[in-house]
């Protein structure tokens, strides 16, 4: 890629498939994916492993947030998430993770130590990064936004298949999902620091009726017209 590098953000409800969409933008581009919910998730790994109880969370300070040792390496066309120099993958998708990490993604101190990671990784651009507040917060500047979306029973299925060896699912089991949905976009709309919201500027792409290749060459082109 010759020519000024990017900042692509990419936001979106759970399931829209913005890390994916994402990893793929980032490889067809020469960018490197930059995963923000990585970093939620790692800080709570951190929390979890640092024996400080739960309860104590919320009032985490910075000091204790840079003993953690968490460091974005860049690597090929992402960044992995190192904890103590280790790379912390699977570890970061466990269920104890998983229902943690909307909690700490809530916490000010967190938020902010997390902001400023993120825009000294993006540092001269080359950098698609997906979450929930990346083009409102992190990066209202980003020469690209993509909001994405996707109707939420397509959502649900998604979801479940994603699971690792999942079934095809039932109608029960996409309308149960789509309901568990609803309610985190609900919490993800409505809660007071950084609620998921359209950024100003940005295309939105419905992914609905969309190929994943489809909805990867919308962000490229995107991109392109850009640069
Ligand atoms: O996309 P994910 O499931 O890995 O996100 C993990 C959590 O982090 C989820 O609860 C939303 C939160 N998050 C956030 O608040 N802001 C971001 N930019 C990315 C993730």
């Amino acid at each position: 890629m010759t020519g000024p590098m990017a900042v692509v953000t990419i936001d979106g409800p759970a399931g829209s498939g913005k890390s994916s969409t994402a990893r793929a933008v980032a490889r067809a581009l020469g960018y490197r994916h930059l995963d923000s919910g990585a970093l939620f998730r790692a800080v709570t790994l951190g929390l979890l492993r640092s024996g400080i109880p739960e309860e104590e969370w919320s009032e985490v300070k910075l000091a204790q947030l840079e003993e953690m040792k968490i460091e974005l390496v860049p690597s090929g066309t992402r960044f992995d998430v190192e904890m103590d120099g280790i790379v912390v993958d699977r570890e970061l998708r466990s269920p104890d993770v998983t229902r943690r990490v909307p909690g700490v993604a809530t916490i000010p101190a967190v938020r902010d130590w997390l902001l400023r990671r993120q825009r000294a990784a993006a540092k001269g651009g080359g950098v698609v990064v997906d979450g929930r507040d990346t083009g409102t917060v992190v990066f209202p500047d980003a020469a690209v936004k993509v909001f994405l979306t996707a109707g939420i029973e397509e959502r649900a299925r998604r979801r479940l298949l994603q699971d690792e060896g999942a079934e095809p699912p039932t109608r029960r089991d996409v309308r149960r999902e789509a309901e568990r949905l609803a309610d985190r976009d609900r919490q993800d709309e409505t809660r007071e620091i950084a609620p998921l919201r359209r950024p100003e500027g940005a295309i939105e792409v419905d992914t609905t009726g969309l190929s994943f290749e489809e909805q990867v060459a919308r962000v490229v082109e995107a991109v392109r017209g850009w640069g």
